[in-house]
């Protein structure tokens, strides 16, 4: 008998991997601090000398640019997936930072970019045709296929969770329904292993399958090929994890439990934390004063975590993993000057 033929995997189903970093900022729910992340990952990259692309993905309630202290908004991303603006390049503005510039959401426009797939496809890699070597694309909130979507292409993928149980249920849900999307998207047409992916990904279902590495056994009674492009998936989900908002040493748990519950049951091998992020007042003070300070702020509790998180992100692409053993040094604080945003 003949093995089973899997059509060669299309580039479009590969996340992006050439050009810059590609990372993803997400996490289900609304408000937890996802946007205040990507910024600063953004700020903190570009501070240690890389050029970064902030592109404010939230098709719904793009406000990267209020954050930032940008008042008006000429171009967004809009307007390059509805096809009005050719050109990428033409649409990332620079901002106050050097370094970092910044491709603008638009509030106001659910229905109008509502791009198909293979249009979201084109997007990331014309983004990865700008001249810049770390891209971070900051998501909304809940798990429509756009947001879905802009996650899995990105290498990189960083769920921002705050200590609440109800975001780490979301952010948990988050997660599974990015992986749930790809792999449907694989194997949607294979009326041999779409009953299974129902049967393991609703528990409400007669004989459901309790984890995906047990999808993978089902797959391999149907095919190897099948269970061995799963598992290639499951694989190859980089998953790193952000504790938000942190008022409490036992709040830092919060990612551990959302990284064992994704290795039980959604078969992820590779979920990293990559730190925690205090609740800092000047952040909160600052953005309901509508002043970008907090960014440059370096006297603040939040900004040593920043650039921690930052410097582990940095060295995990450029370097070896460290030896185990003494940790590298923080600086008490980061050397810059605290203040306003410049202009
Ligand atoms: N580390 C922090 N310390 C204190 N307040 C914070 C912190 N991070 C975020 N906030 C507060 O929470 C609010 C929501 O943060 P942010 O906009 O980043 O959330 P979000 O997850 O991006 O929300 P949305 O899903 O609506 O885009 C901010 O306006 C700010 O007031
Ligand atoms: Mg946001």
């Amino acid at each position: 008998m003949n093995p089973v033929q899997l059509k060669p995997r299309q580039a479009d189903m590969k996340p992006v991997g050439r050009g810059p970093r590609l990372w993803a900022v997400g996490g289900g729910k609304g408000g937890v601090g996802k946007s205040i992340v990507a910024l600063n990952l953004a700020y903190w990259i570009a501070r240690l000398g890389h050029r970064v692309v902030l592109v404010d993905a939230d098709l719904g309630g793009a406000n990267l640019h209020t954050l930032l202290g940008i008042k008006f908004v000429h171009h967004t991303l809009a307007d390059y997936l509805d096809r009005k603006i050719s050109s990428l390049d033409k649409i990332a503005i620079d901002t106050p930072i050097p370094g970092l510039r910044l491709i603008c959401g638009a509030s106001d426009i659910v229905g109008l970019a509502n791009p198909q797939y293979a249009r979201k496809v084109r997007l990331m890699r014309a983004l990865e045709e700008l001249d810049v070597e770390h891209m971070i694309l900051d998501l909304g909130a809940g798990t429509d296929f756009n947001t879905l979507d802009f996650f899995l292409l990105c290498t990189y993928k960083i769920a921002v969770i705050s200590p609440q149980p109800t975001s780490l249920q979301n952010g948990y849900g988050f997660i599974k329904s990015a992986l749930y999307r790809a792999i449907n998207r694989e194997f949607s047409r294979n009326t041999r292993l779409t009953p299974l992916i129902r049967r393991s990904s609703d528990p409400n279902t007669d004989n459901p399958i309790a984890t995906l590495d047990d999808l993978v056994k089902h797959f391999a009674d149907v095919d190897r090929v099948y269970s061995d492009r799963l598992q290639e998936i499951l694989d190859t989900f980089n998953l790193f994890i952000i504790n938000s908002m942190i008022r409490r040493p036992k709040d830092r748990r919060s990612a551990d439990i959302i990284r064992t519950v994704c290795q039980k049951y959604l078969g992820l091998k590779q979920v990293t934390t990559l730190g925690s992020i205090p609740f800092d007042p000047q952040i909160d003070d600052c953005v309901n004063r509508m002043s970008p300070a907090f960014i440059t702020n370096s006297g603040s509790v939040s900004a040593p975590e920043f650039y921690s998180l930052v410097n582990t992100i940095i060295r995990r692409e450029e370097k070896p993993p460290p030896l185990p053993g003494k940790p590298t040094p923080l600086p008490e604080k980061p050397a810059m000057a605290d203040g306003e945003l410049p202009g």
